[in-house]
């Protein structure tokens, strides 16, 4: 059988798992994909949705900065494509991060990821208070120090979410939502079928996109399941108004605040073990506020739209987990922890050539699942 007639099913409706579906149907594969809840709805919808690989890389993390810059160089084909197959297609906003610091502790800890930025030959500048407020007007006068990455970039991910969903089902992909997959059905290693509530789906192929959920998939044997746990961050959305336009992304060590495209602010993030709980709550909300309203004074005034809490996926080394487990036929793609927008692209494009057309590509070889295998 040719792979482009196989029936693939994806356990999972996110950023990964849509963007996975709609490259398949793209190339001709039958594609069904399973969401448990509302399709697009959990952990990408609360994203901030920063496409910042140099003001996300931490000290230990390169190969996954190189990946996420890799990928953020694939937003404009990734954007031409589903332009060519859907309207209403949010635009790549190349705007850069500015880091911002309000005391000496922020300062030394700007300078710190400073150097290790220029060690890597990133483009990356101190700047003093005044030189990011000319940037940035609306930073406090109590800003001292800022550190410009010019290079970050951020989209509206909740219209990148719909678009690529319309994509998705215009070009053929089926979507089962509020269809929670109860077990995937596995015979002598190899993937043989998914088992919702309402029926048995004979699949070829089965990806596994479900984010924190993605440990609790029955039929899976449990040295076989991806070991992500769930991390939560709440996020509050607030209604630009004329006196409080930001140019691009702000952030500071406490807090990060995102300009969106449909005339929101969004504010980020927490970071909360709390299991599965996904209620905000009144002290994060406060404390968020509050680090917000320490650099950018004008969103005082600002009209609440939403407060929200998402469940990062999170992988025990916090590296995505892509590629073809030990199961024939049965595909990971999850753990995408705090970069799942970020990391979409180039996850999409290379998984999709491993499923079709064997080729697994060297961006994958630092996430494959099988590095768990020996612990
Ligand atoms: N990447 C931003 C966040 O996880 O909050």
């Amino acid at each position: 059988m040719s792979k482009k007639t196989e029936h693939i099913a994806i356990i999972g409706g996110g950023i990964i798992g849509l963007g996975i579906g709609w490259q398949l149907v793209r190339r001709g594969a039958k594609v069904t994909i399973y969401e448990k809840g509302e399709i697009g709805k959990e952990a990408s919808w609360v994203a901030g949705g920063m496409l910042a690989p140099y003001a996300e890389v931490s000290f230990e993390e390169i190969k996954l900065m190189r990946f996420g810059e890799q990928s953020l160089n694939m937003y404009p084909r990734l954007l031409d494509e589903l332009s060519e197959d859907t309207e209403n297609v949010p635009v790549l906003d190349s705007c850069g991060t500015l880091m911002a610091g309000i005391d000496r502790d922020d300062t030394e800890k700007l300078k710190r990821l400073c150097e290790f930025r220029k060690e890597l030959k990133l483009d990356v500048k101190m700047v003093t208070g005044t030189e990011a407020r000319e940037r940035e007007p609306l930073l406090s006068p109590n800003v001292v120090s800022g550190l410009w990455l010019p290079d970050d970039a951020q989209i509206d991910n909740r219209k990148l979410l719909k678009a690529m969903k319309k994509a998705f089902e215009k070009m053929g992909g089926m979507v089962k939502d509020h269809t929670k997959v109860e077990e995937v059905e596995i015979k002598g290693e190899a993937v043989m079928s998914v088992i919702s509530e309402e029926e048995t789906y004979a699949a070829d192929r089965v990806v596994v996109a479900a984010g924190c959920w993605s440990q609790q998939l029955a039929g899976i044997p449990g040295q076989q399941l991806p070991p992500i746990r769930p991390e939560k961050g709440q996020i509050i959305t607030m209604e630009k108004t004329d006196d409080c336009q930001l140019k691009g992304i702000i952030r500071s060590p406490r807090m990060y605040l995102v300009p969106k495209e449909d005339g929101t602010l969004r504010l980020g993030a927490t970071a909360e073990e709390q299991g599965f709980d996904k209620r905000p709550t009144a002290g994060a909300q406060k404390e968020l506020l509050e680090h917000a309203w320490e650099m950018v004074p004008a969103i005082y005034e600002l009209p609440l739209v939403e407060t929200v809490a998402g469940l990062r996926p999170a992988g025990k080394d916090h590296r995505p987990i892509i590629g073809e487990s030990d199961i024939s036929g049965l595909y990971y793609a999850t753990g995408h922890y705090r970069h799942g927008i970020m990391l979409m692209p180039l996850t999409v494009y290379a998984l999709v050539d491993e499923i079709l057309d064997e080729e697994v590509s060297d961006w994958l070889a630092p996430f494959r699942p099988q590095r768990f295998n020996a612990n």
